[in-house]
């Protein structure tokens, strides 16, 4: 159980760059056996897109794409799209690079751009993207900025863009473990607005909400508002 405080940690993005950094491989052996949840919601949206767009040129963003498994590897499956994917960790960056490109020769490397880096220090173009997609990562800004990035993200989307991600439907100012999944590496931070909150945020940033489903998780005891929507 993650403890509930009223402050927010001092260096979080370092720290949780160390933690990610240190604890990747065991992160991803954990997740990527659970990953149909995240698989339907990106087909939904997917799905949504393919009706007000046409499916070729477009621009995909991953925010947290973590190793790329299964997530970024389903994007570069439109073999039209470009595809940017951004990591906060050095090492789901480079695990990513390991599992998506397969050599020098490899066409996908024309179209992937791998980010290392916090997904708010990342800028584009208004009206560039076609998808924005971010499982599990946006959690871990402080809320501030998880508002100031949705308004972000709506810029960036063309109208008729989609948005799909989750949040944590609980609010929280600021949820810490020191332990999550490793002994010595595990210090976690999340933070959350809650389901009425984000969703409230997500139309004053100019989103039409398609999709909002709250699920308790595949694996954690904890429960996620799962969004897509539109600009
Ligand atoms: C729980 S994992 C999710 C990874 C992947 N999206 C998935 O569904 O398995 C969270 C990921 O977000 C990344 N992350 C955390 N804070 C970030 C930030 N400020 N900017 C970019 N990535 C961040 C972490 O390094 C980690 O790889």
């Amino acid at each position: 159980m993650a403890a509930q405080i009223h402050e927010t940690p001092e260096n979080i993005k370092e720290r949780l760059k160390a933690s990610y950094d240190a604890m990747a491989s065991t992160y991803n052996e954990w997740t990527i056996p659970h990953s149909k949840q995240r698989l339907e919601y990106l087909e939904k949206a997917l799905e949504y897109l393919g009706q007000s767009t046409k499916p070729e040129k477009l621009a995909f963003l991953e925010l947290g794409c973590g190793c790329g498994l299964p997530i970024t590897k389903k994007l570069l499956s439109y073999p039209e799209a470009k595809v940017t994917a951004n990591d906060l960790s050095e090492t789901q960056i480079a695990l990513a690079r390991e599992n998506l490109i397969q050599g020098p020769e490899d066409e996908v490397a024309q179209r992937l751009e791998l980010i290392q880096g916090d997904m708010n220090g990342l800028d584009f173009p208004d009206g560039s993207l076609d998808l924005v997609v971010g499982f599990y990562s946006i959690i871990h800004l402080p809320r501030s900025e998880q508002t100031t990035l949705l308004g972000r993200i709506a810029k960036w989307l063309k109208p008729g863009g989609y948005f799909v991600a989750n949040f944590s439907k609980e609010e929280s100012e600021s949820a810490v473990m020191e332990k999550w999944l490793d002994d010595d590496k595990g210090w976690m931070f999340w933070s959350a607005w809650g389901k009425e909150k984000t969703l409230g945020q997500m139309k004053d940033a100019g989103f039409d909400v398609v999709i909002a489903e709250t699920a308790d998780d595949v694996v954690d005891d904890s429960s996620f508002l799962w969004v897509v929507a539109k600009r």
